[in-house]
């Protein structure tokens, strides 16, 4: 009994996916969710005047509507049904909500039913910067872990998406920011063992700082393989003017699809 227990301590609680995601199939095209509140979701969260908390409205569109064939990697490392808010269990500090993750996936599985069973890894934190990514960190600990963990149950990880620099828009931050996003992109392909790995990466219309401009520029100026740019210039946002509204989390999520299947999905 107790050796039993041992034994399913260590088998199970070292983090092995459990084989059979609920639709009864694993999900044989993975995709990383990363970065920071934009990529976590925070469309349709409010500030609620009688408690002073913010909240979510609990809206989800038609675009971000739960299927069998969209799965989400859970804490504990199991495989369920993906819904938004998607990264309510990870960014859990954090009232999240809409975000880029369900509507790419509904708008992928649209355009390209062959896909299959489509699981998402989600990792984003909210308020992070880049320097809290970087190889040895707790969330770059945790992205790979997850990674190699959503790998066992049989797919392959198709693409990272990184939608990350709004709190790298200081002085000083903004000036090392391209030097680090390179090393963090390297060196995660490197522990992924996967040097082409696909990356789509948003370039931010927002950020806390006077430096938005630098970080933009040294986003768009990252010249790896298979690395490639959605922008999110022009998207409407939340009164915070920091994050996007759903309707903008959907275009993006839409955005990012739409860039998958040109550059990776041939
Ligand atoms: C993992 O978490 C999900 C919900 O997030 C739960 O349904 C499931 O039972 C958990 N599995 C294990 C093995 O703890
Ligand atoms: C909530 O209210 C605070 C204080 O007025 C403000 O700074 C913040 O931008 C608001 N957030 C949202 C999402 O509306």
């Amino acid at each position: 009994m107790f050796i039993s227990f041992i034994f399913f301590v260590f088998v199970l609680g070292v983090g092995n996916v459990i084989p059979g995601g609920p639709s009864g199939h694993n999900p044989n095209n993975i995709f990383l969710l990363a970065g920071q509140s934009n990529m976590a979701g925070r469309g349709g969260v409010y500030n609620d005047t009688k408690t002073s908390l913010l909240k979510w409205d609990g809206k989800v569109p038609p675009q971000c509507t739960l299927t069998p064939n969209i799965l989400t990697l859970s804490l504990n490392k199991t495989w369920d049904i993906a819904r938004d808010p998607l990264h309510k269990e990870i960014d859990n500090l954090k009232t999240c909500g809409v975000g880029p993750g369900m509507p790419f996936s509904n708008e992928m599985l649209a355009r390209r039913p062959d896909l299959g069973v489509i699981g998402l890894v989600p990792c984003a934190i909210g308020g992070t910067k880049i320097e809290k990514w970087q190889k040895g960190t707790t969330l770059y600990n945790q992205l790979v872990d997850r990674a190699r963990a959503a790998r066992e149950s049989g797919g392959n990880i198709r693409a990272l998406l990184w939608y990350q620099g709004e709190s790298d828009c200081g002085e000083q931050d903004s000036m090392l920011y391209k030097g680090r996003l390179e090393k963090f992109f390297n060196d995660v392909r490197q522990d992924l063992n996967s040097p082409d790995l696909p990356i789509i990466l948003v370039v931010i219309s927002a950020g806390e700082g006077n430096f938005l401009r630098n970080v933009r520029d040294a986003q768009l100026s990252i010249n790896l393989k298979n690395v490639v740019h959605v922008d999110a210039m022009g998207l409407t946002l939340l009164p915070d003017r920091l994050h996007l509204d759903t309707k903008s989390a959907v275009n993006i999520g839409q955005k990012l699809a739409d860039s998958f299947l040109n550059n990776f999905y041939h």
